[in-house]
């Protein structure tokens, strides 16, 4: 080696350049409650509070807290930290860049579990000092009222506080006192009592663990399990597991195939609406992809096949360990991750499988609903539509070099009758 220098990156520039990694605010304040289920909290209550310029959001939990070496480690990019397989964290950059994607200065109070002096320890990161310092500078903040009240709010036998303040990214730059922020601000709130009900609904019900109560704004969430759990009549397939081997990486990968009941099948119209979820029935349909049981991705079949009206009433359950996140591409912000391209081919056959199993339930209700008594001349799209996958189910099950052969006709049907091809909707 000839010459060698070591070249610090710009504070400044690149925690400025991390506050854009991706995240929307409800996946912000995710990525702090994966910290918090991380640390054995079993409560999180997250408080957001409108108060123009001022407004706030804090996360309190009352898991294991950090000591004073701790919450310096914490708060550096890029934390000295090992994981064991199942946790949550895997960067060692949530906290810094999910709160600085929201607010400009983050302050972290915590107390140690089982400390013998129950020591508090506040610091913050604060951007404006970071960019005019360009150096990475955690301060201890002194007390203010915030603090006071993230102190007050922390459990006496240990636990965390993340107080997000001069929320830049959430607010109008011009009159951030005014109705639209506030109306901002309540809209945020709900996406993220919705965001939480999902993402974490396995926790909240204790499916995993002790069950996990989280609060937004004082109420406690119920959890949202997309697959309708309580209904008698939504019908299960059998549950598939993966072997993945991709280069070094093995593991497991499991699927889990629901149909879930159509509107006049479901206990009542009001459950048929809360369940329709966050996106709506159409959006989603298809796989909620979970790593170490938190939900990631969901909406749409991972590229496999498209959105459908007929097979809206499908859910599937894919979870992955942590073993795996490589292949997975699981993101910083834990909103995205990509199937293995190993994956996508052992999947397709049980996903048609569910797609035909779901349309039949849809096709169902809408015969019900027209009144359509069966007869061939009154055939619905959605009938014709079932002919055509009953003969693409037909054709698999004969075997892959039928189903090639299949695949062949359909193409050359493309281009000499493209209307039977929509028709049967085989494309
Ligand atoms: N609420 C908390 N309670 C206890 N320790 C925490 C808490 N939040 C963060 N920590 C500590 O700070 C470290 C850094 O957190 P951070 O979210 O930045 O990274 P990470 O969780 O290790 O990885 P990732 O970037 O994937 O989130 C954690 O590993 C953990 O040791
Ligand atoms: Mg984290």
């Amino acid at each position: 080696m000839t010459s060698r220098r070591s070249l610090t990156p710009s504070a400044a520039r690149l925690t400025m350049s991390l506050r854009d990694i991706g995240y929307d605010f409800p996946a912000a304040v995710a990525d702090l409650v994966d910290n918090s289920v991380s640390a054995g909290a079993r409560r999180v209550d997250i408080v957001i509070e409108f108060d123009g310029s001022a407004s706030r959001v804090f996360i309190a939990d009352d898991g294991s807290g950090m000591t004073t070496y701790g919450l310096h480690e914490a708060l550096r990019f890029g934390s000295r930290q090992g994981y064991k397989a199942g946790d949550l964290g895997r960067y060692g950059l949530g906290l810094k860049t999910a709160s600085l994607s929201q607010a400009r200065r983050i302050t972290v109070v915590s107390r140690r579990q089982g400390a013998t002096r129950p020591l508090i320890t506040a610091r913050t990161l604060d951007l404006d000092l970071i960019v005019e310092l360009d150096d990475w500078i955690v301060v201890d903040p002194g007390r203010t009222p915030e603090v006071d009240r993230a102190r007050e709010m922390l459990p006496e036998d240990g636990g965390t506080v993340v107080l997000w303040e001069t929320l830049d990214r959430l607010l109008p730059e011009q009159n951030p006192e005014g109705g639209w922020a506030r109306r901002r601000i309540d809209a945020l709130t709900a996406k993220t009592s919705a965001h939480m009900a999902m993402v974490f609904h396995r926790f909240i019900s204790g499916e995993v663990g002790e069950p996990l109560v989280i609060t937004v704004n004082g109420e406690k969430l119920r959890p949202w399990n997309p697959f309708a759990p309580d209904e008698d009549a939504r019908q299960e397939l059998p549950r598939r597991t993966f072997e993945i081997t991709i280069g070094d990486v093995s593991g497991h990968v499991s699927l889990q195939r629901f149909v879930l009941p159509s509107r006049d099948a479901f206990s009542s119209p009001a459950e048929f609406e809360k369940l329709s979820g966050p996106l709506k029935w159409n959006r989603q349909q298809g796989l909620y992809i979970y790593r170490a049981d938190r939900l990631v991705q969901w909406g749409g079949w991972g590229g496999i096949r498209g959105i459908d009206e007929h097979t809206k009433l499908g859910r599937a359950a894919l979870d992955f360990t942590t073993d795996l996140d490589a292949v997975f591409q699981v993101n910083v912000a834990k909103m995205r991750v990509t199937l293995p391209a190993e994956l996508r081919p052992m999947l397709e056959r049980p996903l048609t499988e569910l797609c035909l199993r779901a349309d039949d339930a849809y096709r169902k209700t809408s015969k019900r609903s027209t009144g359509d008594k069966g007869s061939p001349r009154s055939e619905s799209s959605a009938e014709r539509h079932t002919y055509g996958l009953a003969l693409r189910a037909a054709a698999m099950q004969s075997g892959p070099g039928d189903y090639a052969a299949f695949k062949r006709i359909v193409e050359s049907l493309r281009s000499s009758a493209p209307d039977i091809v929509s028709d049967l909707g085989l494309e």
